[in-house]
């Protein structure tokens, strides 16, 4: 079995703030050294590291992030929310976890949110993104994913030797998945977890495509899915599920 790599969603998030390099850090420390993450970008156009389109949730900080520049980063404290120990985090910039990766030796499945501002700044977002991981050491392994399939098209294009995986939700995996994975140019499926079968598996693997999945924190899953040959598996306790089998932890 080639193994099962495990990747930390958004980092380590129950040790330390989801997206902040102390996430991808408590991910290296417990011996997991893949990270899944989120990237937007400001109103100036720099990839940003967080899951939300607003910064309600995760900062200390309410609205959109789409009216900042770079300028504002040090006002945002993306700790605190978490716990008072954490406070003063950043949010980090796509440079940034590059740089981090490079250093600590991290790989990262870089999932590009659905920028909502339009053709523009979508376009801007993908060239920016491929300029920022041209720094990544060779070294360095990176799978970007969307849900929004038509941006990966356009980022496959753009950036033919990354590797693209294309995320559904269940419930719009619909019998297209393999012509839609073949216009995209992916080379990953990335399912929601909840009803993926064995036989779902074997397909999508038939057809010539990885599968990384989402998000499962069960180890009896993680076991199961390890066992059908499931390339990744993406959890928010993936420290808790380094003895399935067939998982690893690959530099
Ligand atoms: O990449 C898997 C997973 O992160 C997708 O959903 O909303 O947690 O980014 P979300
Ligand atoms: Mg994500």
């Amino acid at each position: 079995m080639a193994g099962c790599t495990l990747m930390a969603h958004r980092g380590l998030n129950t040790f330390a703030p989801e997206n902040t390099i102390s996430a991808f850090q408590a991910a290296l420390d417990n011996g997991i050294n893949w990270i899944e993450t989120d990237v937007d970008a400001l109103g100036d156009g720099t990839p940003i590291i967080i899951h939300d389109t607003s910064l309600d949730r995760t900062t200390n900080r309410a609205g959109s992030y789409y009216d900042l520049t770079a300028a504002d980063l040090p006002k945002l404290d993306a700790g605190s929310w978490f716990s008072p120990q954490f406070a003063g985090e950043p949010v980090p910039t796509l440079r940034q976890l590059v740089q981090f990766m490079n250093e600590k030796g991290l790989n990262a499945n870089i999932e590009i949110k659905s920028n909502e501002q339009g053709k523009k700044e979508t376009l801007r977002l993908i060239d920016n993104i491929i300029a920022e991981l041209e720094e990544l050491s060779p070294a360095r392994k990176v799978i970007i994913s969307s849900f929004n399939h038509v941006l990966l098209h356009i980022f496959k294009q753009r950036a033919p030797k990354l590797p693209v995986g294309c995320l559904y939700e269940t419930v719009a995996l619909y019998d297209d998945w393999k012509s839609m994975l073949e216009l995209v140019g992916a080379d990953y499926l990335h399912p929601e977890d909840n009803f993926l079968t064995a036989e779902r598996v074997k397909e999508i693997h038939q057809a010539g495509f990885g599968i990384n999945a989402w998000t499962v924190d069960d180890p009896g899953r993680a076991n199961q899915l390890a066992n059908w040959g499931v390339e990744g598996i993406i959890s928010n306790v993936a420290n808790t599920l380094m003895g399935i089998t067939g998982a690893k932890s690959e530099k």
